[in-house]
């Protein structure tokens, strides 16, 4: 009977330096579908040392799905996060939504969907139709390039600063503070805690200006851009300033590297898959981001920590055990999926996991997500048809939670 080897850790960030470990969820997802790893260095601030791994697509949608039993309040969002983290830091971190349960995230939720609705989305794209475009005719006029900070980067936070309505001359100020917020594991970043915590904090008080400046004078703004309509309602169901603060840090956060890393491996799987490109170019089917996003999986895992004692997967969970829901095993279930290791961007149903187990915290950027996507595949097809790899393999992010891409090299002509 295989097993996995002694030690072996989902959340070490060493493994994803050349891979995610695709075998190896398999192995579990065949023998023991929710498994019980131990991190024999634990994780500072918490005295349990170890976590379940959750590893098929039935099993994480019934814990992502069952907010009473599998809380998101009793921890940060990503399993190693907290090595990284103060008591301090740990206490902002529930502050956001992400880290809520209801009936406090239900509150939040639904005023913060008002800015997301199918309409707001659409409302962006003639704008980001137009970024898009930019950007793909900048970096093509070069040549040839690193796909990942000539298009991927830029998108994505423009979509946010976008939908915040940030004026453009601040804009490279945002950027900057979104990026180095972002603490890696990976050592070549060298952003050191206090400037990602720095950053953080200049970006919370960023927002906070803009949300008092609307409260304080609605009339002084049109009322129809999103931080207005968060903010400055009349009556219950506002934000206060400092809960926009610590939403815009969440946006900034969620929105940024799971959209480029979409955008960099589903051009990484293009490229390696000419096929598909070439469908692509001339199909243009509306299926192609679902399935960008479920081969990508941009987002590793998230947790949640069982609040009763409770039996998952045929595992016997014990209330406060810390519970891993891995989306890239999720997304390559074969009870799920057909071929999932095969890319096929006319996958139709693509029940994936990549944007959440559809519970309460299900992707709230998802539409958006899935325009960007779109519009910058879009642009590379019109712009750059016979764009194509130039050099060794991508460059991986060294990081147990994004599974990113540092630097993907093309050639755009
Ligand atoms: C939550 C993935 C893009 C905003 C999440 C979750 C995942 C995810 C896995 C957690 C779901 C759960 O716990 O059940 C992704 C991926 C993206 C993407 C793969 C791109 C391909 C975006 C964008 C935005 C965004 C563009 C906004 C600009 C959020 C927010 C939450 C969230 C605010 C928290 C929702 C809540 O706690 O209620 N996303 N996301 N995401 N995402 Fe995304």
């Amino acid at each position: 009977c295989p097993a996995l080897p002694d030690g072996f850790d989902f959340t070490d960030p060493d493994i994803y330096q050349d891979r995610v470990p695709l075998p190896e969820f398999a192995l579990l997802r065949e023998t023991a579908p929710v498994s019980w790893i131990r991190q024999p260095r634990g994780v500072a601030g918490f005295d349990d040392e170890g976590y379940w791994a959750v590893t098929r697509h039935a099993d994480v949608k019934e814990v992502s799905t069952r907010p009473e039993l599998y809380s998101s309040n009793l921890n940060t969002a990503v399993i190693r996060f907290a090595a990284h983290m103060n008591r301090e830091q740990i206490d902002i971190q529930k502050l956001i939504m992400l880290n809520m349960d209801p009936p406090e995230h239900t509150r939040v939720r639904q005023i913060v969907q008002r800015g997301f609705t199918p309409r707001a989305v659409r409302a962006l794209e003639t704008a980001l139709r137009e970024r898009a475009t930019r950007i793909v005719q900048s970096a093509r006029e070069d040549g040839s390039g690193d796909f990942v900070t000539d298009i991927a980067v830029e998108l994505p936070l423009q979509a946010i600063a976008e939908l915040i309505g940030v004026p453009q001359q601040d804009r490279s100020r945002i950027f900057d503070w979104s990026n180095k917020m972002v603490a890696y594991d990976d050592p070549e970043y060298a952003i050191t805690e206090e400037v990602g915590t720095r950053s953080a904090a200049e970006l919370v008080s960023y927002a906070m200006t803009m949300a008092q400046a609307r409260k304080e004078c609605p009339a002084r703004y049109a009322g129809d851009d999103i931080v207005s309509r968060l903010v400055a309602a009349e009556g219950e169901g506002n934000l206060s300033a400092d809960e926009f603060g610590f939403f815009v840090i969440l946006l900034a956060v969620a929105g940024n590297e799971t959209t480029r890393n979409a955008i960099s491996h589903g051009m990484h799987a293009f490229l390696t898959h000419p096929g598909q490109w070439e469908l692509f170019r001339t199909q243009r089917p509306a299926t192609a981001a679902e399935e960008i996003v479920r081969w990508a999986t941009p987002v590793v895992s998230f947790q949640r920590t069982a609040t009763r004692d409770t039996e998952l997967g045929g595992a016997r969970i014990t209330a406060g055990d810390r519970v891993g829901l891995f989306y890239s095993s999720a997304n390559n279930d074969p009870e799920v999926f057909a071929d999932p290791g095969t890319f096929d961007i006319t996958r139709d149903p693509n029940p994936h996991l990549g944007f959440g187990g559809g519970g309460p915290h299900f992707c709230l950027g998802k539409s958006l997500a899935v325009l960007e996507i779109d519009l910058i595949f879009q642009a590379v097809a019109d712009l750059a048809p016979g764009i194509r790899l130039a050099g060794p393999a991508p460059r991986r992010l060294r990081s147990a939670w994004i599974n990113g891409i540092k630097e993907l090299r093309v050639d755009y002509r």
